[in-house]
């Protein structure tokens, strides 16, 4: 293995924020993160780099997990599952389209989402009425003090809304080192709720899982940054919830307010929406700024610092506060 030194970093983070990582390895077996694991105290894991803003240089050993493969582990003709294993470096959209190009659906409406599919249950990413927590068998992990391999099913995980147990009790404790879907080799349980994928398909009665890819792709383009072009890391605030008494007085002075239903007594509010009433919507600090056409999603032009997306982020949060009386939880870490 290489040990590299002094490497930075903005090729590997999608909102391409430049630190320097002290020493850097790349690792393409679970044999050499086993290794590594036993050798090495204090570990960074970076996989996609699709959900962090980087504020300051790493002085721990940046781990790049490379893992690749995908293997199709069981398939059953009699109810039409097919259970398919990825492993943690195969880079989510790919992984996505291999599974639309064998037909296999349950994973279409989560096309396009940066990252790698080892990353994909630590905030059970979601997008257009789908969750992986619908689609997700189980994972594989090691654990980091003892080097042992566990298998984590979708009640192990504890799955919420951008939300899992690694996020929480076993944060920073385990390396996901692959992912099983339960996927189905029929098209009928295509999931069309999301009103925007409605509105595409009135014209297609019958959508197969590719038209639903690309009805996602062609919407998430309309609205979403591509991190290749302008630095970004999708949502970088949690979609707020809020009582239903709150949401009451919200909605008498503002009576267009949208919003979902999430229980009898809770409300969901797009903080999309609330940034946008607070006029941020497009502005830009320097290098760091809000995205033009969805307030949710704070860019980096260039050559924006962490520490300045991260004062954004702050200001914002103060703001909507000041204005809304709603707290923003932010959704992306913070390193
Ligand atoms: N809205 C505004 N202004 C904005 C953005 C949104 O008024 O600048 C309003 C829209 O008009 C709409 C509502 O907010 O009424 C919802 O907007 P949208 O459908 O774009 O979804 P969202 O709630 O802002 C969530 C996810 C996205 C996911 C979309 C679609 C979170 C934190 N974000 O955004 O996830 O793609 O739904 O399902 O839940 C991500 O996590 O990186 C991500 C992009």
């Amino acid at each position: 293995m290489n040990i590299q030194q002094n490497i930075s970093l903005k090729q590997y983070n999608t909102f391409g924020i430049h630190v320097n990582a002290k020493r850097f390895v790349s690792v393409n077996s679970l044999q050499e993160l086993k290794k590594l694991v036993k050798e090495e105290k204090d570990i960074f894991l970076l996989g996609g780099g699709s959900n962090m803003l980087l504020t300051s240089d790493i002085k721990k050993l940046v781990i790049h997990l490379n893992l690749k493969g995908i293997i199709v582990s069981e398939s059953n003709d009699n109810d039409k599952t097919v259970f398919v294993t990825a492993e943690a470096g195969e880079n989510w959209h790919e992984f996505v389209l291999w599974c639309i190009s064998q037909n296999y659906g349950g994973l279409e409406n989560l096309s396009l989402i940066p990252g790698n599919v080892g990353t994909s249950p630590i905030q059970n990413i979601g997008a257009y009425g789908v969750e992986i927590k619908d689609t997700f068998h189980q994972l594989e992990a090691l654990e980091i003090e003892t080097g042992n391999l566990k298998i984590f099913n979708s009640e192990d995980c504890n799955f919420g809304y951008r939300n899992s147990i690694f996020k929480n009790e076993l944060k920073g404790k385990y390396i996901i080192s692959n992912v099983t879907f339960k996927l189905t080799k029929d098209n009928h349980k295509i999931n069309t709720s999301y009103g925007a994928i409605k509105e595409l398909l009135q014209t297609n009665k019958t959508p197969t899982i590719k038209d639903i890819s690309d009805a996602i792709i062609a919407i998430r383009q309309r609205k979403l940054p591509d991190p290749k072009k302008i630095g970004n890391s999708g949502s970088f605030f949690k979609n707020p919830i809020i009582t239903t008494n709150s949401f009451k007085l919200l909605q008498e002075k503002y009576p267009e307010i949208p919003h979902y239903i999430v229980s009898k007594s809770e409300i969901k509010i797009p903080a999309g929406w609330l940034i946008e009433q607070c006029g941020f919507k497009g502005k830009r600090f320097g290098d760091a700024g809000v995205h033009t056409k969805q307030a949710l999603v704070l860019v980096n032009y260039n050559n924006a610092s962490g520490e300045e997306v991260y004062s954004l982020a702050k200001q914002i949060q103060q703001k909507v506060k000041e204005i809304f009386n709603i707290d923003l939880d932010i959704e992306v870490n913070i390193i």
